[in-house]
């Protein structure tokens, strides 16, 4: 079996869902914090499925992941977890600290006691993969070659600095004590079971309610973007056969700037669900721009395309067909996430 944290939030669930699709025979132990970023809903198909165990608990806490680890015996441990909205980390940097710093050096201890207290077979055959992002790179100027696995770490926020300081743990814990590590830094995911905080779930919520489309700045901020399903497989490529130690970086080969995703969202809502009172890009209003904002994102995927054969199976045109379908078709999922907290944080952040 193989142990999953943060399986109950956007990726980790879609990942979950996935693995037990694609490994009938191979269980998952799923620890969560449940956070506002996590939702057992998202794993409503798994409901009859023995083969999936929620564990509600915080990765910091050292003896339930030991106690975890001793009773399943997983082969593997792929961690997910972690606090992951940069807006939220500039208001409040300090449960970014704890999960992303604290808790990944508390798998890696505990996970290092584990193995190394394995028999031979299973200590050759056990990984650690710690999922992490491309915003541990910094910001891209308009020519720069995109993201390599060679770029150097220069992170802006505090979001991507202390996802930069996990990796770096997660390196270190392989040079020093031999734990068979393996890292992916992905580009932005967009899919189903994405929390409308950010960016794509937010202007399809936002448009269907008749609510203004928020764009920081002159919305020309350039991400590349990965449909959430074609990581999953990525993270399954890497984890069968990414070489120890290494790092693989993931993207979608789609560079865009925010102000055209959010026309793509419009022009996809204004045909599948026309509002009787014109083109949804009539609600886009530019706003303040978050401090610090990264101009540019782009990821070199080469390596990972070389050494493990893996593409994205979607271009950008067919994943956000399938996401914009996606969201018109749980609007339950999306009215249930919009709890009293979700209110309070998009009142704090969009007042102004
Ligand atoms: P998310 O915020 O949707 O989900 C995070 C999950 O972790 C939630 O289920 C939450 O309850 C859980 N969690 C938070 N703190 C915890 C703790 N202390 N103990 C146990 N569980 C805890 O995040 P996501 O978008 O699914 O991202 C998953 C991972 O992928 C993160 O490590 C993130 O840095 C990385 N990543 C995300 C993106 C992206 O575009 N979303 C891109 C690249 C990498
Ligand atoms: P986001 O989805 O928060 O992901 P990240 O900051 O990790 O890239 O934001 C994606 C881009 O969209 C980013 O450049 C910020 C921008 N953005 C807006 O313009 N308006 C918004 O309301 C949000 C949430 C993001």
């Amino acid at each position: 079996m193989i142990l999953v944290t943060g399986g109950a939030g956007f990726i980790g669930s879609n990942f979950v869902l996935d693995w037990r699709a694609a490994h009938p025979d191979e269980a998952v132990v799923n620890l969560d914090a449940l956070t506002y970023a996590g939702n057992r809903e998202n794993l409503e198909a798994l409901r009859a499925d023995v083969g999936h165990v929620l564990v509600h608990g915080d990765i910091t806490d050292r003896a339930l992941v030991d106690r975890l680890l001793a009773e399943h015996r997983p082969r593997a441990l792929v961690h997910f977890a972690a606090e992951s909205h940069v807006d939220r980390s500039i208001h409040g940097p300090g449960a970014f600290m704890k999960t992303n710093i604290d808790g990944t050096f508390t798998l890696l201890e505990a996970a290092r006691g584990y193995w190394g207290a394995l028999d031979e077979p299973s200590k050759a055959a056990f990984r650690f993969l710690h999922v992490s992002t491309d915003e541990v790179y910094g910001s891209l100027g308009p020519q720069d070659a995109p993201f390599a696995e060679t770029h150097p770490y220069e992170p802006n926020s505090p979001y991507s600095a202390s996802k930069a300081a996990s990796d770096h743990l997660v390196r270190a814990w392989h040079h020093t004590y031999g734990l068979p590590v393996l890292t992916t830094n992905c580009s932005n995911n967009y899919g189903p079971f994405h929390f409308p905080e950010k960016l794509i779930p937010l202007m399809i919520v936002n448009a269907l309610a008749g609510k203004a489309l928020p764009v920081y700045g002159d919305g020309m901020q350039v991400r590349d973007w990965l449909y959430v399903k074609d990581h999953c497989s990525a993270i399954r490529a890497v984890l069968a056969g990414g070489r120890l130690g290494e790092t693989y970086n993931i993207g979608g080969w789609n560079e865009k700037p925010n102000i055209e995703i959010v026309h793509t969202v419009c022009a996809l809502l204004d045909e599948l669900r026309p509002s009787a009172e014109g083109s949804y890009t009539r609600l886009i209003t530019h706003v303040k721009d978050r401090p610090g904002h990264d101009r540019r994102y782009a990821i070199d995927a080469r390596k990972i395309e070389r050494e493990l054969g893996w593409r994205p199976a979607e271009t950008f045109e067919t994943g956000i067909r399938k996401t914009v379908q996606w969201y018109l078709q749980n609007p339950d999922w999306v009215q249930r996430v919009q709890s009293g907290a979700y209110r309070d944080w998009v009142q704090q952040q969009y007042a102004a």
